[in-house]
Parts: structure tokens; C-alpha cells; sequence
């Protein structure tokens, strides 16, 4: 197909070089990713850092890898981004099960799970509710905030401290340590020696923080995942203190930036579609369809890597055994061939099946606890403040392309 933009590299290399970079990207990230769709669907990107892996951008293409369990996650994954070797951040990122193969894998996800199932997470509606109403009470009066660290960071991380066992106090130096964590993770961007240290110096601080947690809960256990796990280590002898640690910390990191990173851009999207905006507040009741095209719209996390076990004949091409595949979820969710005008917002469009979440064994655990917040915090946001409005035309984005949100997002109302 030819490229549908001029002004962009047509060149497949130059057009995912751009992707990766957010210097180059700019805001031109979507418009990116149908370029590349439309010259490279299925293409390997000779990318040594991230070992070459296959770029995935079509949603059709997505669905049948999806179906085809020949595709797994595993700490190959680790070495792959150009993340580094050794130290402890390398440790505990190893131990955590999203990196490990089954049977690891399906045994600490079905031990975690417990916390997340619909019924537990339906349970904390009224406390999230609560605290989204809480914390709009206390800035109503100022008529501005920049809502990226004072509104959309405090939902989920109050909401993800409470159901760990973390006191909220803690949220500032938690969240320090989680997001000098993830930028070592990051695609985007080559790792330096200084990423290099933070990362190992915020792993050390993290896990001893996490066994300070641990030690006090076992002393006197409350109702809490930290707590949960305590109890659960009595009976399993595979169970260490650094398998808990470590999973603590990968709930801490999966379950706020994300989300944060979502009720930042999901209410850019609104507030650049006044018309969409106007829809919610006559209609409250659209927020639950409208979370899923937020969603869809610009998710909060653009990609995930698997690789194949066996060898996947692919559109007149051959994914080889140990090859990675790297799954463009921000270009997938936009593929013109699955939905009509994909760039446009529309709260009420019908039959949303986005891969926001990811897909097959590790999908996302707290998908159901991430719809929540979003739903709550957009939603309340939008009915009680309704002259908000941007406070800047010019919106900065993080580096991060896998996390990828907001740096800031002034706001007035
Ligand atoms: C809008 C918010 C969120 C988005 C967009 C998101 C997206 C994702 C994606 C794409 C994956 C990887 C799936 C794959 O590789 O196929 C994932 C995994 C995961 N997410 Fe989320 N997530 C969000 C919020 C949360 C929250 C609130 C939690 C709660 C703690 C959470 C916990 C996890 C965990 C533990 C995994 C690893 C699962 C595994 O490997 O088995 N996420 N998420």
C-alpha cells in the first residue's frame, strides 16, 4: 500500500526509528504507526538492541498471532530491551512472574488473581468512588492544576498502596522508585550508565522497603495483599520473601502508571473533543462504553514483546523459532480495516474489541481494577468540574514509548 503521508519517512527503518525516538516522534506518533502500517505490516525491524523483532501493526494480524499460542512471554524479554545485565534491578526484575515461563507463571498469577476478581474489585467501587470525590473536593477551589501529578497519579497509586498494605504516606518515594523502574524498561530509549545505576539503586531501595512491609505484616498481618501472600507462603515452599518482594513491586508498577498515564490521556482526548465532552456530561451512563474507547483511542501501554516457540508461517513469511514479536497495541487498535475512522473519538461506538490489555496468558491481571478508576476518575472529573478546559495548546509527552503518557497536563476550569 502506498504511504498515506507525505510529510513522513517512507522508508520502514526511518519510520520505526522515528516510533522509538520521542524527540522525532513528536505528536506525529498514530500518523506514524499508519505509515509503517501501510508500507511494512508484517515486518522485521533490524533492530539489534531489541533483537530484531517482528513489528506488528494490523489488528488482523494481531487476532490470529493472538490464537496461535506458539507466541510466549518470558525473561527472555529482559534481555532484550537493552535493559542491561546483572545487578539487582536485573534480579528483580527476573523474579517477577510476568517475566517467567509456566509452570512459575500460572502459580503466582492464580495467587495474585484471588485480589483481582470481579467481585473484589466490583467491592472497591464505593472506596474509589470515594477518593475520586475526595480529591476533587480539595482542588475545586483553586480553578487550576496540572492534572498528570495532581490528579491522575493519585487515584491509582492511593488505591494500589491501599490494597498492597502501603501506607499512602509512602506514595511519593514509592512512586519515585516505580518511575526511575520503568524508564530503564523503556524501548524508547537507549540505556545510559546513570539509568543503569538509578535502576539498581531504586531495585535495592524498593526491596528493602517492600521487607520492612513484609516484616510488619507478618508481625501483625492485615487485610492486604502483602498480608495474603504472608499467609500463603506458610503452606508453599517455593515462596521467598524476594519472590513476595518482587511481586509487590511489579503490582506497584503494573497497577498505577498505567492507569495514571490512561486518566491523563483519557481526558486529553475528551478535552480535544468538546463534542465527545458535551456527549458525557448529558449522559453519564456513556462512560462505561466510552472507558473502552479511551481505551482503544490511545492506550496507556503501546506495545508488548512475545516470542515464537515454533516456527509461524505468517503472510508469505516465516517467524522462526526464538524470533521476538513485537505487538504495536497503540497501531493495532487503530487499523482502518477494523474500525470505521479510527482516529476519530466516539464514546458510543459499537463493538470495541481493543488489545489495550494485552492478550492470551498474560493479560492484563487488573484490567477490571484499571476500567474502575478510569471510569470514576474521567467520569466524576467531567460532571464536576464542567468548565475544564487545556490550559496549554502544547501537550508534553514522556519519553517513554511503552508507558507511554503525559508529562504534564495543565488544566482550568
Ligand atoms: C489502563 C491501565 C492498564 C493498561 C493499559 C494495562 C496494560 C497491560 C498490558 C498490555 C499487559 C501485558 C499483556 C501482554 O503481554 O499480553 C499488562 C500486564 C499486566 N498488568 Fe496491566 N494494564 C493496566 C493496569 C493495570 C493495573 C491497575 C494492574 C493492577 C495491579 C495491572 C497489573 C498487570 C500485571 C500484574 C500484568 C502482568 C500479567 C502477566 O504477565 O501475567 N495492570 N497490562
Amino acid at each position: 500500500m502506498p504511504a498515506p503521508y507525505d510529510d513522513l519517512p517512507s522508508e520502514p527503518e526511518e519510520i520505526f526509528g522515528r516510533i522509538l525516538d520521542w524527540k522525532r516522534r513528536g505528536p506525529d506518533l498514530v500518523r506514524l504507526y499508519h505509515q509503517l502500517r501501510a508500507v511494512a505490516p508484517v515486518w522485521q525491524a533490524p533492530v539489534a538492541r531489541l533483537g530484531n523483532p517482528w513489528v506488528i501493526t494490523r489488528y488482523a494480524d494481531a487476532t490470529s498471532l493472538v490464537r496461535n499460542s506458539s507466541l510466549v512471554k518470558d525473561e527472555r524479554v529482559l534481555g532484550l530491551s537493552g535493559i542491561g545485565k546483572g545487578g539487582t534491578y536485573m534480579k528483580v526484575l527476573g523474579r517477577m512472574f510476568a517475566f517467567q515461563p509456566p509452570p512459575r507463571h500460572t502459580l503466582m498469577r492464580s495467587l495474585v488473581n484471588r485480589a483481582f476478581t470481579p467481585r473484589s474489585v466490583e467491592a472497591l467501587r464505593p472506596r474509589v468512588q470515594a477518593l475520586v470525590d475526595a480529591l476533587i473536593d480539595s482542588l475545586e477551589e483553586r480553578g487550576q492544576m496540572d492534572l498528570v501529578p495532581d490528579f491522575a497519579f493519585r487515584v491509582p497509586v492511593t488505591v494500589i498502596c491501599q490494597m498492597l498494605g502501603a501506607p499512602v504516606e509512602d506514595v511519593p518515594k514509592i512512586s519515585q522508585w516505580a518511575s526511575t523502574f520503568s524508564r530503564r524498561a523503556d524501548e524508547g530509549e537507549e540505556l545510559t550508565p546513570e539509568m543503569e545505576r538509578t535502576g539498581d539503586e531504586a531495585a535495592e531501595d524498593f526491596v528493602a522497603y517492600v521487607k520492612e512491609l513484609l516484616d510488619d505484616r507478618r508481625a501483625k498481618p492485615k487485610d492486604d495483599l502483602v498480608s495474603r501472600l504472608l499467609e500463603v507462603q506458610r503452606d508453599t515452599e517455593d515462596l521467598s520473601d524476594d519472590d513476595i518482594a518482587a511481586t509487590t513491586i511489579l503490582l506497584f508498577q503494573a497497577g498505577h502508571e498505567t492507569t495514571a498515564n490512561m486518566i491523563a490521556k483519557g481526558t486529553l482526548a475528551l478535552l480535544r473533543h468538546p463534542e465527545e465532552l458535551a456527549k458525557l456530561r448529558a449522559h453519564p451512563e456513556l462512560m462505561e462504553n466510552g472507558t473502552e474507547e479511551l481505551l482503544r483511542y490511545d492506550t496507556s501501554v503501546q506495545l508488548s514483546t512475545k516470542f515464537a516457540t515454533e516456527e509461524i508461517p505468517h503472510c508469505d513469511r516465516v517467524i522462526r523459532v526464538g524470533d521476538p514479536v513485537t505487538l504495536l497495541w497503540g497501531a493495532i487498535n487503530r487499523d482502518p480495516d477494523r474500525y470505521e475512522d479510527p482516529d476519530r473519538l466516539d464514546l458510543s461506538r459499537a463493538d470495541i474489541d481493543h488489545y489495550s490489555f494485552g492478550m492470551g496468558a498474560h493479560f492484563c491481571l487488573g484490567a477490571s481494577l484499571a476500567r474502575l478508576e478510569i471510569r470514576h476518575a474521567i467520569g466524576t472529573l467531567a460532571q464536576r468540574l464542567p468548565g475544564l478546559r487545556l490550559a496549554t495548546d502544547a501537550v508534553e509527552y514522556k519519553p517513554h514509548l511503552h508507558l507511554h503518557g503525559l508529562a504534564t497536563l495543565p488544566v482550568a476550569w
